[in-house]
């Protein structure tokens, strides 16, 4: 034992713990600046509540709201990161000018697309200035029905096979795998048009462990990296093969949008490499939180059979009495989808992102800046500190959603029962303001034609007993479903 004692490595070791305790315990607390936000006292030494903020930051942000309330600031890695939840901040958050408050887009550029760290700010400020107002000009409810309509009909003869006609008995699926792969495989095409590399197992990997590679992480994210590297392999040929040279560009059976991008970031000197590691990130970012949000959707939903069975019997009625059969009502134009007859699918789709957003819209504070609180007195976030909107916490608030908890179909249906509810400032899913969401409107439309399609075609289960949770402090923007559970689809009896 002695021995061991006078050992000088071991008597080094203590030596360090022990003076890593005392400045961990005796340090002065940092006194906030006047008008600071409440700063969450503990955490490590420079380092902060870095490691919880990464790995559990859906229950460190619900703990420290608890105690400090709807503003506060978490010590982060020498910096701090102001976290905020009431309707009033994120609104102010969301919609100050990037000058103010700038996206953190250029850290995804650098983690997803892998391009060289010099060209990041270049490549960033393409998508943001070109790449992001094509997509949300022409992938706009009144611009999508160039590619909407052939994409409908491509998903319905998918969903027709995944149980052969007349067969009535129930089949068994992985919920995840059904959307995941049906999704992916009619969305990729029209897109990307007929060329696109099948690369669905790499995109599969890619999004298990987004995670790691969007945070960073050493050693972890090498599985996603080498997915990536795949993928960015797999698309330079599809590069290639779009330039017919003098700048002309033509892509079989491609998208506008896709097309558009592809005429910009060529005309930009845009490397080929570089274009297909921006379509790798394109890839992910179109597929990645539709699906996400149809496997959530769809756990909901089927596990609630009273509810399911009311929408099911529902849409049926609907199509039935006004189009007679699908195939007469897939060739409308999306715009249909409008129709107030489809609004409890609006409040199907607002339901399930009430519940499974998780705090987004990260922004770095640029110039020192003011944060509303609910009472009207400002508090001040400094240059050089990070933002973040906790919509989880603002989602799941008891005053504005009662019983947050319970998973309810037509929360948003009804104006006068819920107003609070329909108040844009307090369900904010798509955050807002300069950086919003491009592809939203997308997004609701694909959602749900999704629904009217699978609910026709099918009855829809969850087997008994089963009840979703989510993995939220490891996703980004939309929490995965936890588990990896079975829907039962049956073709209904005529
Ligand atoms: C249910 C599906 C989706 C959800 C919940 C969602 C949500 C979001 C959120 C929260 C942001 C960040 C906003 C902010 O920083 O304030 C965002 C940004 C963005 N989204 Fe979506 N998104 C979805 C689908 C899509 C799709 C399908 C596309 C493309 C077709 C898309 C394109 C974009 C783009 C380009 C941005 C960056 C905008 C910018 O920085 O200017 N999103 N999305
Ligand atoms: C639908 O599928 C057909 C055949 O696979 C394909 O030629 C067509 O481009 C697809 N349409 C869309 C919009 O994806």
């Amino acid at each position: 034992m002695l021995t061991f004692v006078q050992n000088p490595n071991f008597l080094c070791s203590l030596l360090v713990v022990v003076i890593a305790w005392c400045i961990h315990r005796f340090r002065i607390t940092p006194q906030p600046p006047p008008n600071s936000p409440p700063i969450v006292p503990g955490g490590l030494p420079w380092i902060g509540f870095a490691y919880r903020f990464i790995f559990k930051r859906h229950d460190l942000l619900q703990e420290c709201r608890a105690k400090y309330g709807p503003i506060f600031k978490v010590p982060i890695a020498g910096t701090y990161c102001t976290v905020v939840s009431s309707p009033t901040a994120i609104a102010a958050v969301i919609t100050k000018s990037p000058r103010t408050l700038q996206s953190l887009n250029d850290r995804a550029v650098r983690t997803i697309t892998g391009v060289a760290p010099h060209r990041v700010s270049t490549i960033a400020s393409l998508l943001q200035h070109h790449v992001f107002g094509i997509i949300s000009a022409k992938m706009s409810k009144r611009a999508m029905g160039s590619f909407f309509v052939g994409m409908s009909q491509n998903l319905s003869k998918r969903l027709d096979h995944l149980v052969p006609l007349g067969t009535h008995s129930q089949v068994q699926f992985s919920l995840r795998d059904l959307i995941m792969e049906n999704f992916y495989q009619i969305s990729a095409p029209t897109f990307f048009g007929t060329n696109v590399p099948d690369v669905y197992s790499e995109f599969i990997h890619l999004d298990n462990h987004i995670f790691q590679l969007l945070n960073d992480i050493p050693f972890i994210r090498r599985g996603a990296y080498h997915a990536s590297e795949r993928l960015v392999k797999a698309f330079i040929p599809y590069v290639q093969q779009a330039s017919v040279g003098d700048g002309d560009i033509y892509v079989e059976g491609a998208s506008v949008p896709l097309m558009d991008s592809l005429q910009q970031l060529m005309k930009a000197g845009i490397s080929t490499e570089e274009i297909a590691r921006i379509f790798v990130a394109v890839t992910w970012g179109f597929h990645s939180n539709i699906i996400h949000t149809l496997i959530d959707a769809c756990a909901y939903l089927a596990s609630d059979p009273i509810a399911c069975r009311s929408l099911t019997k529902h849409v049926r009625s609907v199509i039935t009495k006004r189009w007679t059969d699908l195939d007469t009502f897939l060739k409308e134009e999306p715009l249909i989808l409008d129709d107030p007859e489809f609004a409890i699918l609006d409040s199907l789709l607002q339901e399930t992102l009430r519940v499974v957003s998780v705090a987004s819209s990260g922004r770095k504070v640029l110039r020192d800046t003011a944060i509303p609180r609910e009472d009207g007195t400002l508090y001040w976030i400094r240059k050089g500190e990070f933002v973040l909107a906790d919509v989880a916490a603002l989602h799941n608030d008891p005053e504005i959603y009662p019983n947050p908890e319970k998973f309810r179909l037509d929360r948003f249906l009804n104006v006068e029962v819920s107003y609070s509810a329909r108040s844009v400032k307090n369900l904010v899913p798509w955050g807002g303001g300069p950086f919003v969401c491009k592809g939203r409107e997308y997004a609701e439309y694909i959602f749900k034609a999704w629904f009217i399609q699978l609910l026709l075609k099918y009855d829809v289960s969850m087997p008994s007993g089963y009840k979703p949770s989510l993995c939220q402090n490891i996703s980004p923007t939309i929490a995965r479903l936890a588990g990896n559970p079975h829907i039962i689809l049956q073709r209904p009896t005529p």
